[in-house]
């Protein structure tokens, strides 16, 4: 059972990813066409392993687990995401159901060198920044192994408006190519990359706002739908206004 603290707590996520499988501005076919070219070096004695920190609703881990005939642990901390999480992979062809832990990366242990692929998408922040992520998920993958980080980039200099609709500041994140040299310093080789197009983030910024708007209607007098209403529709805008020229996301496929 969903313990009250938590539905609260991730409440408005799960809301405005309602209907989502991939929680980020990145389409099925991108995801597919990175995973394609991960090719992992067989290791004597055990199956190939996936993991994913921050891994929603298991879009990517089960699409990487299927695609790599591979075992898989998914970590996140919102029980509302990983059911969902476990009925897509109940509905795929996999060799084992992934191990699901309900939990903060950091409320949990990972094995050293157990995995094949190491997946973090959207969720460096478990880590602490992308440096930490880059740096974090080197012990828990195999000599040779791969990584798949997502991470957001400027695409140009955050307008002081932009940032403050969303309290975020300009050093939280870098232009593209510092973004991509950043896996150097953790000593992965950038092997491909994905930088999402204008149409998966619109279908991501505008589905998410859709979605939180469909709930609104539905639930007129919810004690949240003041709070909801107001916090998507400045995200919305801002995103309309600067946010989709400013922000990007760039995937990129590492190996060690
Ligand atoms: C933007 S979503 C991306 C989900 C998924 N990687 C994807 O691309 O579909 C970020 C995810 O990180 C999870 N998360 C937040 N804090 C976390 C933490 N400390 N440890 C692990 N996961 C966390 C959230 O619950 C959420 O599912």
């Amino acid at each position: 059972m969903t313990p009250v603290a938590d539905a609260t707590r991730f409440r408005y996520t799960t809301i405005a990813h309602a209907g989502r499988e991939l929680l980020g501005p990145l389409s099925a076919e991108s995801v597919e066409a990175l995973l394609e070219r991960v090719t992992p070096a067989p290791v004597a004695g055990r199956q190939p392993a996936v993991l994913d920190v921050g891994c929603g609703k298991g879009g990517i881990l089960v699409r990487a687990m299927a695609r790599l005939g591979a075992t898989g642990v998914g970590i996140d901390p919102n029980p509302a995401f990983l059911a969902e999480a476990r009925v897509r992979a109940a509905g795929a062809s996999l060799v084992r159901g992934p191990e699901l832990r309900c939990a903060t990366l950091a409320e949990t242990h990972l094995a050293p060198g157990a995995f094949d692929l190491a997946i973090c998408t959207g969720a460096a922040h478990a880590f602490g920044d992308l440096d930490a992520a880059l740096a974090g998920l080197v012990p828990p993958v195999c000599a040779h192994g791969r990584a798949l980080v997502g991470h957001g980039y400027w695409r140009r200099e955050p307008a002081a408006d932009y940032l403050a609709a969303f309290g975020g500041t300009a050093g939280e994140l870098a232009a593209l190519e510092p973004t991509l040299a950043a896996a150097a310093r953790s000593g992965w080789t950038l092997v491909s990359h994905h930088v999402s197009t204008h149409e998966e983030w619109d279908d991501y910024e505008r589905g998410y706002a859709a979605a939180m708007r469909v709930w609104l209607t539905a639930h007129p007098d919810d004690p949240d739908a003041p709070a909801f209403r107001d916090r998507v529709e400045a995200w919305s805008a801002a995103y309309e206004r600067r946010g989709r020229d400013t922000m990007g996301f760039v995937t990129m496929l590492l190996q060690r």
